[in-house]
């Protein structure tokens, strides 16, 4: 999508790091946006600043864990802004604790947020943009969790698999129908990932504290300090900007990570040659 001045955006977990990146990024080039997120008043706050700089962003609190939640974001932005071109399904939290430490909860939360967040996005707003006929584009936000399992936080990981997964396919599918699909893959970036669990609804039941003796709490401090030292925010959003308008598919943001997709890849290509000799 070349022309974006005009159009408008939905963000979920806008209200905070990438989202609100995007959404400020968005704004910067005379986009309408609309944040979603579930944290009231983070969102607030990121409404009244970004309307400060005079651009026409509205906000709604939203689960995207709940199907219905997301339909009634996706509402609020019909009813706002009659057209909606670009979609960020980005709202994401970290959760795990080590493969034997990890609750069923844990699971259900990691994944209801960071892989059905995205299918509810797809599934409340492809319909709208099909039938305005004015093209649009999909972000999705996955990780290089999603390219490499990395540290071992499995749900996190998993559910970035999945992104990267589900947005191949839907990219394949929508290209025919003029709608662009792109998926994100960061490495570390300076936001508050690393303090998810400010977001995680009582019904996933209570977080299980770290031991500080053990090697997933090491684990845990190491991911805390490469976050500090993070990418910022707005150069990942200027790379999606970029890709919106180049209907690039991979977002890749950090460099130097080739090393870490091509010693996975190695190692699948191995075994199948072992398999073919
Ligand atoms: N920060 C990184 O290093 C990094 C790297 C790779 C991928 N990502 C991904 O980027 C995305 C954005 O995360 P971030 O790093 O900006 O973290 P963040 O915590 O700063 O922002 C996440 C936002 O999502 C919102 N959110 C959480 N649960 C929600 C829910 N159920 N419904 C709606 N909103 C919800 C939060 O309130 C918050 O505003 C996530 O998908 C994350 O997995 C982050």
């Amino acid at each position: 999508m070349r022309e974006l001045a005009g159009k408008a955006a939905f963000v979920t977990g806008g209200a905070s790091g990438i989202g609100l990146a995007m959404a400020t990024a968005f704004a910067r080039e005379g986009m309408k946006v609309m944040l979603a997120d579930i944290e009231t008043g983070a969102l607030d706050k990121a409404v009244d600043a970004l309307r400060a700089s005079g651009a026409d962003v509205r906000g709604v609190v939203c689960n995207v864990a709940d199907p219905a939640s997301v339909d009634h974001a996706a509402k609020a932005s019909f009813d706002a802004f009659n057209k909606v071109h670009v979609v960020c399904n980005n709202a994401g939290v970290a959760g795990g604790g080590g493969i034997d430490q990890i609750s069923v909860d844990d699971w259900r939360w990691v994944i209801d947020v960071n892989l059905m967040g995205v299918v509810h996005g797809i599934r409340s707003f492809l319909p709208h943009i099909r039938a305005h006929h004015e093209g649009g584009h999909i972000v999705n936000t996955a990780s290089m969790a999603g390219m490499n399992a990395g540290l071992g936080l499995s749900p996190y990981s998993a559910t970035k698999f999945a992104v990267v997964s589900l947005s191949e396919g839907l990219a394949m599918q929508l290209k025919p129908l003029g709608i662009g699909v792109s998926v994100l893959c960061p490495s570390y970036v300076r936001t508050r990932i690393g303090e998810s669990g400010r977001n995680r609804p009582e019904q996933y039941g209570p977080r299980r504290q770290l031991d500080p003796a053990s090697p997933m709490a090491a684990i845990v401090a190491e991911i805390a300090r490469r976050l500090e030292a993070g990418l910022d925010p707005a150069t990942v959003a200027a790379q999606v900007l970029a890709a919106i308008r180049d209907d690039q598919f991979y977002i890749f943001t950090h460099p130097g990570m080739r090393a870490e997709v091509e010693d996975r890849f190695s190692a699948i290509l191995a075994a199948m040659d072992a398999v073919s000799a």
